[in-house]
């Protein structure tokens, strides 16, 4: 079998095998935005579960840009030490861990962030819109400013002990928005053609190689596409991806569809899922990771052996089973199952759906720190009860678009 073969990057970090845990945001950090016990745990039981890779939910690089309640900031004001810890939890289990660095941009609820930025003035759109306020354009020393954030943080990271850091820039959240002509209509010299949308992303990654030695990974969550009207398109995200592997990026992870149900993004705009990790494949020699979708064991070994991917990005099963890569390797990883919850009523559903799905897991991920076995729940309610006990009302309020 392909995924229990080790994986050696070009800079000399080496794989166990070929299971990455991709980010899920554990909601975890405490107050100030440092590292929680809580957090120790959930990474040390993911290391014991065998995965090779493991990439850390987003962590945000400037304190007044939080795109959820709970998540961890690393600035200056960090507590180097409880990184460290956070670092060393998944050693004595032989995986490596990436945090993951983001800005929310637009994308952060006005719960959190009454003004938010963006590279234009352009409000969100759809079903979630009204729980974002509407962000204002970033001036250029901002966004100097926020490369700068990228990578200081990456310089803390490296100093805790970190393997290295993922850049996110796919999922809406800011580095995808200046990708996208559909909300990064600037005039300067970070909008208008791909080149201009897409510097700030090759500056960031430039300004963490200048700060963080050269076998620090650094690797970037890109969207196969937008798949949205006028949004970054396939094409453009080859492009990009280019960009990255001619100056050495160590690996570049896919996401935006199911692999093992590529018809979820054969919406007629572009290649369908697994088509793209072809031709990503094809275009770079950098190693790919593609996420999204993978449940059974035949499903990972296809994609792998077609030689599509290197490797194999899974964030919801690895909640629901952190072992399934010791049971991968010992042959008795069953298909897991990914149930959707519902209230009973399809227009709440419809209203609260994606929140719950995020709810269910930010649940399940407390639990496995607190050694408890997953939940099942029948419906949608405990999932919503508990939120709001936790978080209160703002439990309701959609943190993404
Ligand atoms: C609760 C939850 C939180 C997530 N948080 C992040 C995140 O912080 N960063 C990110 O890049 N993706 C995040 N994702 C997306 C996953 O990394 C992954 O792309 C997606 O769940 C598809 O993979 P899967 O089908 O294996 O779950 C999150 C997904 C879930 C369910």
């Amino acid at each position: 079998m392909i995924v229990t073969q080790d994986f050696m990057l070009a800079n000399g970090l080496s794989l166990k095998n070929r299971i990455v845990k991709a980010a899920t945001s554990e909601t975890m950090g405490d107050r100030t935005g440092n590292p929680t016990i809580a957090l120790f745990n959930l990474y040390q039981k993911l290391a014991e579960g065998g995965t090779g890779l493991i990439i850390s939910g987003n962590v945000m690089v400037d304190r007044s840009a939080r795109g959820e309640f709970g998540n961890v900031v690393i600035d200056q004001d960090s507590n180097l030490e409880l990184l460290k810890r956070w670092a060393k939890s998944v050693e004595n289990h032989g995986s490596h861990f990436l945090l993951q660095l983001n800005h929310p941009g637009r994308q952060a609820p006005k719960t959190l962030n009454p003004r938010p930025v963006a590279p234009s003035a352009i409000a969100m759109t759809g079903p979630n819109a009204f729980a974002f306020n509407p962000p204002r354009a970033l001036e250029l020393v901002e966004i100097k400013a926020i490369v700068q954030k990228f990578a200081q943080a990456a310089e803390l990271v490296e100093a805790a002990g970190f393997s290295g850091v993922e850049i996110h820039a796919a999922h809406g959240y800011l580095l995808n928005q200046f990708l996208s002509p559909a909300v990064n209509q600037r005039h300067d010299q970070y909008g208008g053609s791909l080149t201009n949308r897409m510097r700030i992303v090759i500056e960031i990654y430039e300004a963490i190689r200048a700060r963080t030695k050269s076998n620090f990974t650094v690797a970037i969550k890109l969207n196969a596409a937008d798949f949205t009207p006028n949004g970054f398109t396939a094409e453009e995200s080859l492009k990009v991806m280019q960009e990255l592997a001619k100056r050495g990026i160590d690996l570049i992870e896919i996401s935006g569809g199911s692999y093992e149900n590529p018809k979820m993004m054969g919406n007629g705009q572009g290649a369908t899922f697994i088509e793209y990790a072809r031709i990503a494949k094809q275009t770079v020699e950098t190693p790919i990771i593609v996420t999204g979708g993978f449940r059974t064991e035949e499903g990972i070994e296809t994609a792998l052996s077609s030689g599509d991917t290197d490797l194999i990005g899974i964030a919801r099963p690895l909640i629901l089973q952190p072992e399934l890569p010791k049971k991968l390797m010992n042959g008795k990883m069953q298909p897991v199952k990914i149930n959707h919850f519902s209230t009973g009523w399809s227009w709440l559903d419809h209203r609260v759906g994606s929140l719950i799905g995020l709810a269910y897991y930010e649940q399940q991920m407390a639990r496995l720190t607190a050694g408890k076995p997953i939940s099942q729940p029948r419906s949608a309610w405990p999932i919503l009860i508990k939120a709001v006990k936790e978080q209160g009302l703002q439990a309701l309020i959609p943190r993404r678009g």
